[in-house]
């Protein structure tokens, strides 16, 4: 589907990304793939009003990795696409400095080394010029890429699966809107269960709340910030704010859990 500047789905797409919310699209499971997500992606910046370039470097950065999903997840094959079977590119914003989060989904293991680690030197040794380009391009406008596992946004269930990202600062002051403890919980839980984790247990209280996810995804909410505990990185301080990266950073250590067979 064309999404040009200007599109009503565009503009939409934009207001949602601004306000803190994530945007997401099916992408087709053929050679069209890459020049798709390349559109949204076009679409949305331009609708923000980003700069030229740095549109049509983050451009430039999704169709390798939607490229990649057509040629290596799906091994270059046209599929028939299947409802809950698609590749998907969702975009949100993230940061009190705004960065501008991009990522694909596809629901395959990852070919060749094993990427989990990695942001950049896990790649090294791939040697493949697509990352290479994505590399080069997030290291010239001061951002990171990666790749994580990670769920489907659409479709039920929710695939597992992994994304491959890039998150670029968009040099423009985005305030967030205001939250209080109780609305933002329960906003993170309302983004959890959609990814089909749970049962997310909550309870509030006094101005602060807290989320059991499993048994080793804790989150808590003050009045100052949420506060996230996880076996792999301890416990760490995110802006209430923060909701769809928070979330993002939960499922991505559900994912890692249930990997290692916890
Ligand atoms: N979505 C993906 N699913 C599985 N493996 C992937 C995916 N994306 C990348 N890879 C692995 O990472 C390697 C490096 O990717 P990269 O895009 O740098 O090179 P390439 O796609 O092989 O070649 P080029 O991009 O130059 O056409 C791939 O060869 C593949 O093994
Ligand atoms: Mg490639």
């Amino acid at each position: 589907m064309e999404n040009p500047p200007g599109s009503a789905d565009s503009v939409v797409g934009a207001a949602r990304v601004r306000a803190g919310e994530c945007v997401t699209w099916a992408l087709p499971t053929d050679a069209s793939c890459a020049a798709v997500a390349r559109r949204h992606l076009r679409g949305v910046m331009s609708a923000l009003g980003l700069a030229d370039e740095l549109v049509y470097d983050a451009s430039t950065m999704v169709s390798e990795l939607a490229g990649n999903v057509f040629l290596h997840a799906l091994d270059g094959v046209p599929r028939v696409p299947a409802l809950g079977a698609l590749p998907e590119l969702s975009v949100y914003r993230r940061g009190e400095k705004a960065q501008l989060v991009a990522q694909v989904f596809d629901a395959t293991p990852w070919k060749g080394a094993s990427p989990w680690t990695a942001s950049r030197a896990g790649f090294d040794s791939e040697g493949g010029r697509g990352l290479g380009i994505v590399d080069a391009l997030a290291a010239e406008h001061g951002g990171e890429w990666g790749v994580h596992r990670s769920r489907a946004r659409l479709g039920d269930p929710h695939r597992s699966g992994k994304v491959t990202y890039f998150a670029l600062p968009v040099g423009a002051a985005w305030p967030f809107p205001q939250m209080d403890v109780g609305y933002a919980l329960r906003k993170l839980q309302a983004a959890l269960v959609a990814r089909g984790l749970g049962p997310v247990h909550r309870s509030e209280g006094w101005n602060m709340g807290v989320l059991s996810v499993r048994a080793e995804i804790t989150v808590w909410a003050r009045p100052h910030g949420f506060h996230l505990t996880t076996p792999s990185v301890g416990t760490t301080r995110h802006p209430l704010v923060e909701i769809t990266e928070l979330a993002e950073l939960i499922v991505r250590c559900n994912e890692d859990l249930d990997a290692a067979g916890r």
